[in-house]
């Protein structure tokens, strides 16, 4: 009954595509944006740096940044309007879901930047968005501690106007620490972009039909939020607390080699890495800093824990052997504990620091005037030529 086609290896499929934004060696543990490694980027620029880098393609000169900065800090505001959208969740609502929901009504709002075929209007989109989602996150969280909205502030860069969006209150303003906000930036860079993954593909396939840039970002946040791909950071924090001491640590790695068991080391394994993501590796050295500087080191047992941990799965020839190494999750969401962070906020911030890498990769695709709509092969495995019962057939 039911019916095979056969695959037609002619047929080119739609879900591959062109990208000079983002390079990433898999097998060696490579990733460059615009031909600039990862280490390099992180260690020697910021993150306006590297929007601009992805964005236009070149690292700014300094009129260049001056600019960009500018041109970013004064969209940073969110229609005052908008607070009226964050009232209409539950105060526990996952600040994922707030921010698809408020980021997909930016277009309501900013109706003058949704013509994709003006690039000035597509400029201005991009600005908005990159401008906006730390504000859109930072009153997710505010929203859901049941706090004050606070504003952004001209005098600070993106990531301590972020820090104190997040941590100020009207009783006590936040010490911005130049640590950690410099910690903060290095994990904008690290997440800013990667290819082809889940959430950007979902965000160049709703581009393709020519759907406006903010209901695009809000589709690749939905796609972001899922455990498998964004969602993991805070999935890692919650598996590190559910094996809470060194000695549990064999027990959860036999779990994980356990075809049967549905427990995964989460932060661990890649779609496209088979050797040491990169990113993980700065963040590791991040975290060591970050933690020193609190001085929480000795106290936050996490870190040494996540570092066993990887110590003794990559000791184990199942996780060698399947080339399963840690990855940009595994480390950030210590971090981002030890920052003040609650979990939920984790994904939040990784949607924080990608808009760039989506927004790059919707810019590249709609500016290609040979891009067509997104329409993946797919393999039929259903039923053919199926006659109706009888019985509908008196009716
Ligand atoms: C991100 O695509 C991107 O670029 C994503 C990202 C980005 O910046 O956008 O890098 C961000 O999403 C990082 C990944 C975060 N997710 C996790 O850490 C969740 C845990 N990891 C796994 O769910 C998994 O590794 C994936 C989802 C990341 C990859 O899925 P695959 O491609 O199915 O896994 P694989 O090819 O790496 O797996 C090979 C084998 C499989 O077993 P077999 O079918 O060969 O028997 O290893 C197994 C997997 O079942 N495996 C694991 C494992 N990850 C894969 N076994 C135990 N623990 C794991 N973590």
């Amino acid at each position: 009954e039911t019916g095979m086609f056969t695959y037609d290896p002619g047929f080119t499929s739609t879900a591959s595509c062109d990208s000079a934004i983002t390079y990433i060696d898999g097998d060696n543990g490579i990733l460059m944006h615009r031909g600039y490694r990862i280490e390099d980027l992180a260690e020697h620029c910021d993150f306006m740096d590297v929007c601009h880098l992805l964005l236009n393609g070149d690292l700014p000169d300094v009129p260049q940044k001056k600019q960009f900065e500018h041109d970013i800090t004064y969209h940073t505001m969110l229609h005052e309007q908008m607070i009226y959208f964050f009232r209409g969740f539950r105060r526990d609502s996952h600040p994922m879901a707030v921010m698809v929901g408020v980021v997909g009504a930016l277009s309501a709002f900013y109706h003058d930047s949704t013509d994709i075929t003006d690039p000035h209007q597509r400029m201005v989109a991009s600005h908005r968005m990159l401008a906006k989602m730390p504000t859109i996150a930072a009153m997710a969280y505010k929203y859901s501690v049941g706090q004050p909205f606070v504003y952004p502030r001209n005098d600070l860069n993106y990531a301590e106007n972020f820090l104190n969006m997040t941590f100020s209150v009207p009783a006590e303003e936040y010490k911005i620490s130049p640590t950690l906000a410099r910690a903060m930036d290095r994990i904008f860079i690290l997440h800013a972009d990667h290819e082809q993954n889940a959430s950007t593909s979902t965000v160049r396939i709703a581009g393709s039909s020519g759907a406006n840039p903010f209901a695009c970002v809000a589709s690749g946040i939905a796609s972001l939020w899922g455990p498998a791909h964004g969602g993991a950071n805070e999935a890692v924090l919650r598996m590190l607390q559910e094996i809470g001491s060194k000695d549990r640590i064999p027990e959860f790695i036999e779990r994980a080699k356990d075809k049967n068991d549905p427990f995964r080391l989460m932060g661990f394994g890649h779609r496209v890495y088979k050797n040491y993501d990169p990113r993980a590796k700065v963040m590791q050295k991040s975290c060591h800093e970050v933690l020193d500087e609190l001085g929480i080191r000795k106290d936050e047992p996490l870190l040494d824990l996540a570092m066993e941990l990887e110590r003794i799965a990559l000791e184990d020839d199942f996780f060698v052997d399947k080339k399963l190494f840690p990855n940009v999750d595994f480390y950030s969401g210590i971090i981002l504990k030890a920052m003040g962070f609650p979990t939920s906020m984790f994904t939040a911030l990784f949607a924080v620091a990608r808009t760039v890498g989506w927004i790059a990769q919707w810019n590249e695709m709609v500016e290609d005037p040979n891009h067509r709509i997104s329409r993946p092969r797919q393999l039929y495995q259903g039923n053919t030529g199926r006659e109706l019962p009888e019985s509908y057939k008196t009716n």
